[in-house]
This record gives structure tokens, C-alpha cells and sequence, in this order.
């Protein structure tokens, strides 16, 4: 772990109680904790925006009973393989599957794959959880 550093910071009354009341609903146990993780959030966005190796999750919801549906998303994956870091299929229920996909590489490339498993037919719905590589942090 890295040295710590203490900062002040100054903050109008009003925008610190919003502030304590947004981290209490978030489950903070103290300040610090939050702003490093908003300030890692922000670092994660920046990644993102300037094309750095990057990681994350997309979650898709389908029909399990569309056998070709299965067979798409699965002829994706393939397609897009050097992205993918594993994929895990879970049977839900009946008749619903969810598939998480673990992905890293360039942001486009996963925009990319990200929509292209979101559009087919039948995937009732997908996300694209944006995180890090871990590299820029810290
Ligand atoms: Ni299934």
C-alpha cells in the first residue's frame, strides 16, 4: 500500500450534509472511504474515455427456450474471444438464463461486443459494468 497523505478540504455546510447523507445511504463508515472511491470512480471514467486497457462485466438476461439465441450469443463470444476472459452461464429459473461475461481490452472493442450481445433478439436485457484493470487506481 502506498504512503497516506492528509488534505483539508473546504466545503460549503450545505453540500458537506448532502454529502455525509449520500455516503450514510451508501453505507460509508467514514469520509475518507467515500472519496477515494468517488475518486476512483472518476479515474475508472477517465480509462474509459481515453482508450486505456480496461475491465468489466456484461450481464445478459435471455429466453433459455430460443435455442438460436443461444447459438448467436455463443457464435459472439467466439468471435470476439481475445476480449473475453471467461464467461458464466446461470440457469435462473425455468425460463430465463444469465450470462455473465468477464471481459478486458480496449473500451471501444467492449462498447463493441457490449452491443452487439445487447441487440440480438431475444436478450431481454443487458449491461455493461465498466471497471478498471486495476492499473490507474492505485
Ligand atoms: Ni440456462
Amino acid at each position: 500500500m502506498s504512503e497516506l497523505v492528509r488534505f483539508g478540504v473546504s466545503l460549503e455546510r450545505k453540500l458537506l450534509e448532502k454529502f455525509d447523507s449520500l455516503i450514510r445511504a451508501r453505507n460509508y463508515t467514514n469520509r475518507s472511504e467515500a472519496f477515494r472511491d468517488m475518486i476512483r470512480q472518476e479515474l475508472i471514467k477517465r480509462e474509459w474515455l481515453h482508450g486505456k486497457d480496461v475491465a468489466g462485466a456484461i450481464t445478459l438476461i435471455y429466453d433459455h427456450h430460443r435455442k438460436d439465441l443461444l447459438n448467436k450469443i455463443t457464435d459472439i463470444q467466439h468471435d470476439y474471444q481475445r476480449l473475453i476472459i471467461s464467461t458464466q452461464h446461470i440457469h435462473l429459473d425455468h425460463d430465463n438464463c444469465l450470462e455473465i461475461v468477464a471481459v478486458r481490452g480496449k473500451p471501444e472493442d467492449i462498447q463493441v461486443l457490449a452491443n452487439t450481445l445487447k441487440a440480438v433478439k431475444g436478450v431481454k436485457n443487458g449491461t455493461l459494468s465498466m471497471s478498471s484493470a486495476g492499473k490507474e487506481v492505485g
